[in-house]
């Protein structure tokens, strides 16, 4: 039987991964962490200077400031998973290309497959990207949408909100109501989720439920 995927076996590979160009500029690979059980994922852009020395997401200026946002909601950087679209460090912290960004692109999926979190938190827009390819970070900011088996929220990049007095109190609110959004989520995933008893043979109803309104479909 093959062994099932894990964060562990995800991050050797990345570790030891040489399918884009930038792991010949990289220092370390970053590949995230956080705890198997983290409901939240934040996905960054990719790793800077700090990241590349470390092997480690989010440990510069934007990662001090992330911890900030998440102290809004009551989050510690050890109760969420934190990782990059990107795994190696882009040269001179350009774009990801598209390139890169593709070739990447498997070893998130599969962090996604084997976290399974309830909410992912998309920071810029490369990682929008991912889910909301048309989207504006500007329209759809804040905003909890279900993709799939889960819910995606999009905010700006902590660096940018730094530098930016316009971004700066829209990613403290965005943080700031995650609590809320986490509640509704588990919330809706419980509901969405079937028992066990409900994949069963149907079995005859006599009585009619109190509440008869059909169960909202939901296309993904
Ligand atoms: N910015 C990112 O997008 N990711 C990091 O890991 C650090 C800074
Ligand atoms: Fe591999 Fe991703 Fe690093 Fe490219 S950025 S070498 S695909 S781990």
């Amino acid at each position: 039987m093959p062994t099932p995927d894990s964060l562990a076996q995800i991050a050797s590979e990345v570790s030891a991964c040489t399918r884009c160009a930038l792991h010949k500029t990289r220092t370390k690979a970053v590949p995230g962490e956080g705890p198997q059980q983290a409901e939240i994922m934040l996905i960054g852009e990719g790793p800077g200077f700090n990241e590349d020395q470390q092997g480690r997401p989010f440990v510069g200026q934007a990662g001090q400031f992330l911890e900030q946002l998440l102290a809004l909601a009551g989050l510690k950087r050890s109760d969420v998973w934190i990782g990059n679209v990107v795994k190696c460090r882009p040269p001179n912290n350009r774009d990801p290309l598209p390139e890169e960004l593709q070739a990447c692109h498997a070893y998130l999926e599969r962090q996604i497959a084997v976290l399974n979190p309830k909410i992912i938190v998309t920071l810029g827009r490369f990682s929008m990207g991912k889910f909301f390819p048309t989207a504006r970070i500007s329209a759809i900011h804040g905003q909890m949408r279900r993709v799939g088996e889960r819910f995606v929220i999009a905010m700006f990049h902590p660096a940018a909100a730094l530098h930016n007095p316009t971004y700066l109190p829209l990613i403290k609110q965005d943080f700031a109501r995650l609590p809320e959004l986490l509640e509704t989520a588990r919330r809706e995933l419980a509901q969405a989720t079937p028992h066990p008893s409900m994949l069963a043979e149907p079995q005859p109803r006599y009585e009619t439920s109190k509440d008869d309104s059909p169960k909202q479909m939901r296309l993904f």
